[in-house]
């Protein structure tokens, strides 16, 4: 597969979108953004709870930082930082968040990426989710080299 080729899995169930946060809890490193696309209800905060529950390896609550803003979780080697920008109307905000040093140092996630204008980090994993059937359809693309090909070698057959 030519190196940056967007990657399409379909995700039938809860299930599926939860294996998909614990397969990327594996593969993401400190510095890594994942933009979490697609609409209200789509599945962004399910992903995000998975992924975050999965890294900390431990029992913790992980609620929409719908009102919050920003939700950080220490995991062993970085910060966690679970941002729903749904409510910003400036990227100046976004820089009031401190989201800029996350960025660098911790694995963020973040829900309803648009709201970051200029500020996106150019090796950002984007994942847009959009119901299908009864489902979800996941599509990932960019991220930092290699990364789109180390989920891809991981996701199970036919997805
Ligand atoms: N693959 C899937 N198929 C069907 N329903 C799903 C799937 N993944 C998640 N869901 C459901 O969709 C809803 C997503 O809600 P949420 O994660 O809060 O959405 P968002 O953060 O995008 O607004 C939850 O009720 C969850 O159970
Ligand atoms: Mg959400």
């Amino acid at each position: 597969m030519p190196i940056n080729t967007p990657i399409t899995c379909y995700l039938p169930d809860d299930a599926a979108t939860t294996a998909l946060g614990h397969l990327l809890a594996t593969l993401l490193q400190p510095g890594d953004t994942v933009l979490l696309g697609g609409g209200i209800g789509a599945g962004k905060t399910h992903l995000s709870r998975a992924l975050i529950q999965a890294r900390l390896n431990r029992a913790e609550d992980v609620p929409s930082p719908t009102f919050t803003l920003v939700q950080t979780y220490e995991a062993d080697d970085c910060e966690i930082w679970h941002a729903d920008l749904y409510r910003l109307s400036h990227p100046n905000e976004v820089l009031e968040l401190g989201l800029e040093a996350a960025f660098e140092s911790g694995i963020c996630l973040i829900e309803w990426p648009d709201r970051l204008g200029d500020l996106v980090p150019k090796t950002a994993l984007s994942i847009v989710l959009r119901p299908k059937n009864d489902g979800r359809e996941a599509v990932l693309s960019g991220g930092r080299t290699g990364l789109l090909q180390a989920i891809q070698k991981a996701l199970p057959p036919h997805e």
